[in-house]
């Protein structure tokens, strides 16, 4: 069987820890080559990762005609650039979140799409998640009666000047890097998107970065509002209130891939919140999950725009945050 050929752009930590041992394991795709902007780098993390070859330029590996599909782990500031590069060199691109700074810039994937015809994802990873095709299934049918609101945070401590979510210039910061979840989470269980957002933003005084940051979005639908924080000690959690019950998701967005994930339903009979846990969740990995989604979407041919369309509207919101924490506005959407 044909297996999509992945090339991957950059010694990225997410990569080189998470993503490609995980794009292993799928059964569709085999990894191909890496890039760095040091060959000496990338000859390193080949050897010690079983990728067969090693380039000392993104453009080399773009070049490279053995390459079906790009996994493009930059900096924030990167990421359209080089999907617009890669996507011209007739390659797939699965690129990491957020798709762009802007929506404005997001959009200019559309036009670079319709022209070459290649599937371009942003790495959402949670989408593949089976906890979120559990919690999806629920709110459909019905089970914990009308969804009305969600709660979500996700924090951790990170005060390095040298990491590239404390640098303002290259798309740093806490809604770009952990609140796009929140964001993203919320419209795919409301299956809406929402019609105004707020925010509170606390900038770090060096970095210039949202260190602290507190949204709220009005769906037409319900209410979903959220923590991030880059300075804080390290919690994630989402809670999906329904009329009648309450699901809690454990590790939303860095799901364990050693055990299973542990989702809680509360059958809403006490106010303190008497909760069994979903037991039939397998354990996996999502970034593999990731993985063969988007290669199966490239081997039977399902290559549209809605991935991209579904990026852009996240970036949508996340412009529309940014814009109420700057000005202590509520944004219409
Ligand atoms: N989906 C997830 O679970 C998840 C988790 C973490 C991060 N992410 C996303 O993945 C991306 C990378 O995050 P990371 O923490 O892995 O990054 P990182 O370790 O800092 O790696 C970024 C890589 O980009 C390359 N690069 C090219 N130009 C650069 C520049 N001007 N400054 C710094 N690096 C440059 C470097 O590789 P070379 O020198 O080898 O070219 C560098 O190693 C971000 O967009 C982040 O939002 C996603």
């Amino acid at each position: 069987m044909k297996k999509i050929r992945w090339g991957i752009l950059s010694s990225a930590k997410i990569g080189t820890e998470k993503v490609i041992p995980a794009m292993k394991q799928s059964g569709t795709g085999e990894i191909q080559a890496l890039a760095s902007r040091s060959h000496e780098t990338a000859k390193k993390i080949c050897g010690e990762l079983g990728i067969p070859k090693s380039y000392g330029s993104y453009e080399e590996l773009l070049a490279d005609p053995e390459i079906d599909a790009v996994y493009n782990p930059l900096p924030n500031h990167l990421h359209v650039p080089w999907t617009i590069e890669a996507a011209r060199s007739g390659k797939h691109v699965l690129c990491e979140k957020p798709i762009a700074l802007d929506a404005e810039e997001a959009t200019q994937l559309l036009e670079v799409q319709k022209e070459t015809g290649v599937l371009i994802q942003e790495a959402f990873m949670v989408r593949d998640n089976p906890q979120w095709h559990k919690v999806c299934d629920k709110i459909q049918d019905g089970e914990i009666g009308e969804l009305r609101a969600i709660q979500s945070a996700f924090s951790y401590m990170n005060r390095d000047p040298n990491n590239i979510r404390n640098m303002a210039d290259i798309g740093g910061g806490g809604i770009y890097d952990i609140g796009c979840y929140p964001v993203f989470i919320s419209r795919m269980l409301f299956g809406e998107e929402p019609l105004e957002v707020t925010a509170l933003i606390e900038k770090d005084p060096d970095f210039k970065t949202d260190r602290l940051a507190s949204g709220m979005m009005k769906f037409p639908s319900g209410q979903s509002s959220f923590l991030c924080s880059t300075q804080l000690v390290p919690y994630q959690r989402v809670q999906v209130f329904g009329t009648k019950k309450r699901i809690e998701v454990e590790v939303p967005f860095n799901a364990p891939n050693q055990m299973p994930c542990r989702v809680f339903l509360d059958d809403g009979s006490a106010n303190h919140g008497r909760f069994k846990l979903i037991e039939d969740l397998p354990v996996c990995d999502q970034y593999t999950k990731q993985a063969e989604a988007f290669e199966n979407k490239i081997l039977s041919g399902s290559i549209d725009n809605s991935p991209l369309q579904d990026a852009i509207s996240n970036m949508v919101i996340i412009d529309a945050l940014y814009r109420s924490g700057n000005t202590g506005q509520l944004v219409n959407i």
